[in-house]
């Protein structure tokens, strides 16, 4: 029987080229976001190339029962899930004055607490099954605070903090917990988030090699992967360089794309 792999925000980017990656590599599928029809073709395009079994869960994945809803769902669809993905997220460019408290409460929600009560839930099943693996996507963003970009630079420190907490928990269980940290990668993010023209036109990975990056992590042990050469060195450099001076440049790089 194929394991299945659970992947949120999979209509669209890093989501759903890794539900491409995994279909690749014999795992069924369980596929969620809100935008149904994509859902559907996507499903539709990896049954074409696959065999696996593709279930297509659309679900506004920022309400405060959010999390509790999708795994009520695919429990009563008399499904197992061995692999979670939680990769839905967005972020919101502009001053934090600015922005929208109902759109700020969103992203919190989406970033955060469905992140965290889907990994609660599906945790305690892989405890009783005595194994499974669980990917967050924090953020290269996760590693020092971004002005204009200060709640999804927070919401991506809280993921990365609490991916690596419960790897150490975890362990003990035979559950692999991973915290994934792109740098800026090709995908609607820009577009949601409102960048401009400067951060879409810079060149930068697609999120197939995003795709690859993820499978390539589970079959290391290691609870944070950063992706690319270029990332890496920027976050071990930033250790060197006073805290004030991190923010100021990481600012200075978001207002100008
Ligand atoms: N691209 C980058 O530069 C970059 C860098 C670092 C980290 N990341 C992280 O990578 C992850 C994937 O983003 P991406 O770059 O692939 O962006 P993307 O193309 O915009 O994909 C975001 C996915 O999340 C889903 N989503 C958004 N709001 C949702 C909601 N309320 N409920 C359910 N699903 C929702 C979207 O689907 P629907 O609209 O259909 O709901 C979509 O499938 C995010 O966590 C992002 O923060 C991205």
């Amino acid at each position: 029987m194929n394991k299945t792999v659970l992947i949120t925000g999979a209509s669209s980017g890093i989501g759903m080229e890794t539900a491409f990656e995994y279909a690749s590599k014999g795992f069924d599928l369980i596929i969620v976001a809100r935008r149904k029809v994509k859902l559907d073709e996507i499903k539709k395009a990896i049954n074409e190339k696959y065999k696996c079994t593709v279930t297509a869960i659309p679900k506004d994945l920022s309400g405060i029962n959010s999390a509790e809803e999708l795994y009520n769902d695919v429990k009563n669809m008399g499904l197992k899930t061995d692999i979670l993905i939680n990769n839905a997220g967005f972020g919101i460019k502009g001053q934090f004055i600015e922005s929208e408290i109902k759109r700020d409460e969103e992203m919190m929600m989406l970033n955060m607490l469905t992140l965290t009560k889907l990994t609660k839930l599906f945790s305690a099943d892989m405890v009783k099954n005595g194994v499974g693996t669980i990917i967050n996507i924090s953020s290269t963003a996760a590693f020092q605070a971004v002005p204009n970009l200060g709640i999804y630079s927070a919401s991506k420190a809280f993921v990365l903090s609490f991916s690596e907490a419960i790897a150490f928990e975890l362990k003990k269980h035979n559950i692999r917990v991973i915290a994934i940290c792109p740098g800026a990668t090709e995908s609607e993010f820009a577009q949601v988030a409102g960048f401009g023209n400067t951060f879409t036109k810079q060149s930068m990975p697609t999120s197939k090699d995003l795709a690859g990056f993820i499978y390539k992590s589970m079959g290391k042990n290691c609870p944070v992967a950063i992706h690319g050469l270029k990332n890496k060195f920027m976050v071990w450099s930033a250790r060197f360089v006073p805290r004030q001076l991190v923010v100021k440049i990481a600012g200075m790089m978001i207002k100008n794309s």
